[in-house]
């Protein structure tokens, strides 16, 4: 869908009762800082995610940039996953975290390490079956670890390009337990496109961490993007096995009392989540749009059509 499409379904919509917002103004950037202009021509992207993520918000883009700030200091993305939004504005300074180790240390690799990691990933490829793919994921899960930064990451990209939906979900001893799945010709390896997403990461700090640690020397004029994980909408809904521990409703109210002090402190700041009651009252008084985000195409009706989904801002536009 072309984004001026999808950018039609958006729809603000405004607080019931209204509190008094807290000091949405954002003091200007200060002139010593350089600052990345995002519109309106946002340049073509060097490369895409590299990795397929639960909660991935590569439908979404279209929808996040347009509630983007016009420009802004330093790019902060706390819950990075896939960091679709990451790889599409490409900016050039950037802190980027996740709590998943395993997936920071993938970035950290492919930034610095990217031929040795390429390497790897073809003979990966080179020797790919069903054996090849549970004795990489046995060996992934064994205690204690043996395997070099380089070489976990390569075989986390393979694992994430042949198993099963391309899903990375962990139990709770953090064992990744997804099956193999059925491609005829999975792209394991795209040198071009990891050589590409190398250039971008290099100009990023790349933590792993929870979110709170992540801002905390955010400045005025700086913008952070948060996509946590959804609260569920249903009780069957939840997926939160990204990492061994869940993010539950004191999860959202940490987050929610981070992004009001950000906001006092004048950094630009967007949060996507679920559209819930909780969420809704989480964020009153600040700027929330609710989105209505086609569904994957499901056998079950009660499963098909739009879900609405909210983009929580705090006033820059
Ligand atoms: C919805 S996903 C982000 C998806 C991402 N925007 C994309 O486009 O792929 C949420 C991410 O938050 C991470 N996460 C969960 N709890 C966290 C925490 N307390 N601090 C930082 N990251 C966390 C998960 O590992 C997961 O990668």
């Amino acid at each position: 869908m072309p984004s001026s499409a999808r950018l039609s379904t958006l729809q603000h919509i405004s607080s019931p009762s209204p509190a008094p917002r807290p000091s949405a103004r954002l003091r200007p950037l200060a002139r010593t800082q350089p600052v990345t202009r995002i519109q309106p021509a946002l340049r073509p992207a060097p490369s895409g995610p590299i990795v397929k993520w639960a909660g991935g918000k590569g439908k979404l883009l279209g929808a996040l940039i347009a509630n983007m700030p016009a420009r802004f200091g330093r790019y902060f993305e706390p819950f990075l996953g896939g960091g679709a939004l990451f790889f599409r504005v490409s900016p050039e300074r950037a802190v980027l975290a996740d709590r998943n180790d395993d997936l920071m240390n993938l970035y950290r690799c492919v930034a610095w390490k990217v031929d040795a990691v390429i390497q790897r990933l073809e003979a990966h490829r080179a020797e790919h079956s069903e054996d090849h793919y549970y004795a990489v994921r046995d060996h992934w899960n064994a205690e204690p670890r043996t395997q070099s930064a380089v070489e976990r990451a390569a075989a986390f990209l393979y694992l994430n390009k042949t198993c099963y939906n391309g899903l990375f979900r962990v139990n709770q001893k953090g064992h990744f337990n997804v099956p193999m799945g059925r491609y005829t010709e999975p792209r394991i390896c795209d040198r071009e496109q990891l050589k590409a997403a190398s250039q971008v990461l290099r100009g990023a700090e790349l933590n792993t961490g929870s979110f709170a640690d992540q801002v905390a020397d955010a400045r005025a004029g700086d913008f952070v993007y948060f996509d946590p994980p959804y609260d569920p909408v249903s009780r069957t809904a939840s997926f939160t096995s990204y990492t061994a521990s869940a993010f539950g409703p004191d999860e959202q109210r940490e987050l929610a009392t981070v992004v009001r002090d950000l906001t006092r402190r004048g950094v630009h700041v967007m949060v996507s989540s679920s559209d819930t009651p909780f969420i809704r009252r989480l964020y009153r008084g600040l700027d929330i749009a609710q989105i209505a985000v086609a569904r994957a195409i499901n056998s079950r009706a009660s499963a098909r059509g739009a879900v609405s989904e909210l983009i929580v801002t705090n006033g820059y536009l």
